[in-house]
C-alpha cells in the first residue's frame, strides 16, 4: 500500500507540471492563461499563433500521462497503472502548482490511454481526429471521443479499465461545461481561431 502511495503521488505531481504554461513561457508567447479561453491546453497554446508551441503542449501533456502509466507498470506491476494514470490525469486538472487551477484533461487522457490500452488509446485519438477533420472544433471532438472511450474498452477486452475511463470522462465533461455552453450557442470557435473573453 505504501508503493501505492508513492506510486499516486509521484504520478499527480508529473501530471501536475503545466507544460502549456511553461512551453509558452519559455518560447516568449506570454502566459497562455489570458489568451482565448483561458485554458493551459494545446488548443488555447494554438491560439497564441503558434503550431510549434501547440505541438510540444500536447505531445508532453499526453507524454506525461503515459509515462506515468508506463513507470508504475515497470514498478508495480498492472495493479499499479489505472492509480498512476488516474493520479496524472488528475493531476493535470488541478495542479497545486497554479492553486490547483488547471487544465481540460484531453491530451493526458489520451496519452494515458495509449500507455493503459493502447488499442482503447488508438481510438480514442482516432474519434477524436475524425470529429476535428468534420467540425473543426476541438472541444467537440474531446467530448466525443471521451463518450466513446469507455464504450471501446468494454467492447475490445479492457472492461476493468472502464471505470477509470468513465471517471476521467466524466471530468472532462465537467471542465468544458463552458465549452457545452458555447456548443449549444453556436459560439464555440473553429480549431486556430481566436476567441473572445476567457472561460
Ligand atoms: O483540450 C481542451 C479543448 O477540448 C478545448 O479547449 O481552449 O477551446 O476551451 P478550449
Amino acid at each position: 500500500a505504501g508503493l501505492l502511495a508513492l506510486i499516486a503521488l509521484a504520478a499527480y505531481l508529473l501530471g501536475s507540471v503545466p507544460f502549456g504554461v511553461l512551453v509558452t513561457r519559455a518560447m516568449g508567447l506570454g502566459d497562455v492563461r489570458s489568451i482565448g479561453s483561458g485554458n493551459i491546453g494545446a488548443t488555447n497554446v494554438l491560439r497564441t499563433g503558434s503550431k510549434k508551441a501547440a505541438a510540444a503542449t500536447l505531445l508532453l501533456d499526453g507524454g506525461k500521462g503515459a509515462v506515468a502509466v508506463l513507470a508504475a507498470r515497470a514498478v508495480a506491476g498492472e495493479d499499479a497503472v489505472q492509480l498512476a494514470g488516474l493520479a496524472a490525469f488528475l493531476g493535470h486538472l488541478f495542479p497545486v502548482w497554479l492553486g490547483f487551477k488547471g487544465g481540460k484533461g484531453v491530451a493526458t487522457f489520451l496519452g494515458t490511454l495509449l500507455a493503459l490500452a493502447f488499442p482503447v488509446g488508438l481510438a480514442a485519438c482516432a474519434i477524436w481526429l475524425l470529429t476535428a477533420v468534420v467540425s473543426r472544433i476541438s472541444s467537440l471532438s474531446a467530448l466525443v471521443a471521451a463518450l466513446g472511450a469507455p464504450v471501446v474498452a468494454a467492447f475490445v477486452g479492457h472492461g476493468s479499465a472502464v471505470a477509470m475511463i468513465l471517471t476521467m470522462a466524466a471530468l472532462i465533461f465537467v471542465k468544458h461545461a463552458p465549452n457545452i455552453r458555447r456548443l449549444m450557442a453556436g459560439t464555440e470557435p473553429r480549431i486556430g481561431r481566436k476567441k473572445e473573453g476567457a472561460a
